[in-house]
């Protein structure tokens, strides 16, 4: 087994950039085998942005309505990223679609803060994906980790956490509950990639120990 190698990371944001925050934490601190190398942003005003100037990150926004489709969108994100010399890009919390390029598959990751195949794809985002759980009354939720493919919250599962959902729970708490093992979740998977430990055979992902 080779040694574990440090990632060039490039983090794709929607929102509040608290799951790049928590990349940008742990790699400092050498938890994460990774350094953020560049951020994009699809919206100009997500507040990832401004984290990301605050946290001293290369980062810009390519809103995807500004290109004449999908495929011209994902094609410069794969551009830019590639200008980077990126290892490994991490959707969080990235709300467009993205067309995985070719030589990106199983390079991709996302997280969602539910138990795929579950509660995902197109439409369950932020506290929706809590609510819709609060409905249907189930007992645990959590989030999964899995290599993006082209549709909405899919692709060869990687790892999941679960947390108990109890009947007084409000969609804020599940919410809360949930982001608590994203922050130790997705650093994990990243790490298990940097360490070359995730085989995909069939569709599925192995974890090599
Ligand atoms: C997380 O809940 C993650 O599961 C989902 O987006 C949220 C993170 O967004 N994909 P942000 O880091 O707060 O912008």
């Amino acid at each position: 087994m080779s040694a574990p190698r440090r990632l060039r990371l490039g983090v794709l944001v929607s929102g509040t950039g608290r799951t790049l925050e928590n990349f940008a934490a742990l790699s400092r601190s050498g938890l994460l085998r990774g350094e953020v190398v560049l951020v994009i942003s699809s919206s100009r005003t997500a507040y990832a942005l401004e984290r990301a100037a605050l946290l001293g990150l290369p980062a810009l926004a390519l809103a995807p309505r500004s290109f004449p489709s999908e495929a011209a969108f994902a094609a410069e994100v794969f551009r830019r990223l590639e200008k980077e010399r990126v290892d490994l890009a991490l959707l969080a919390g990235f709300l467009a679609r993205l067309p995985i390029a070719r030589g990106w598959r199983g390079r991709v990751m996302n997280i969602h803060p539910a138990l795929l195949p579950g509660f995902g794809g197109k439409g369950f985002y932020g506290l929706r994906v809590h609510e819709a759980v609060r409905a249907a009354g189930v007992k645990v939720s959590g989030c999964t980790v899995h290599f993006a493919d082209d549709e909405y919250d899919h692709g060869p599962i990687i790892l999941q956490r679960t947390v108990p959902v109890s009947f007084e729970d409000s969609a804020e708490d599940i919410a809360h509950r949930v982001f608590e093992k994203e922050k130790t979740a997705y650093p994990e998977a990243v790490n298990l990639y940097a360490a070359e430990r995730l085989l995909h055979a069939d569709g599925r992902v192995q974890v090599l120990p």
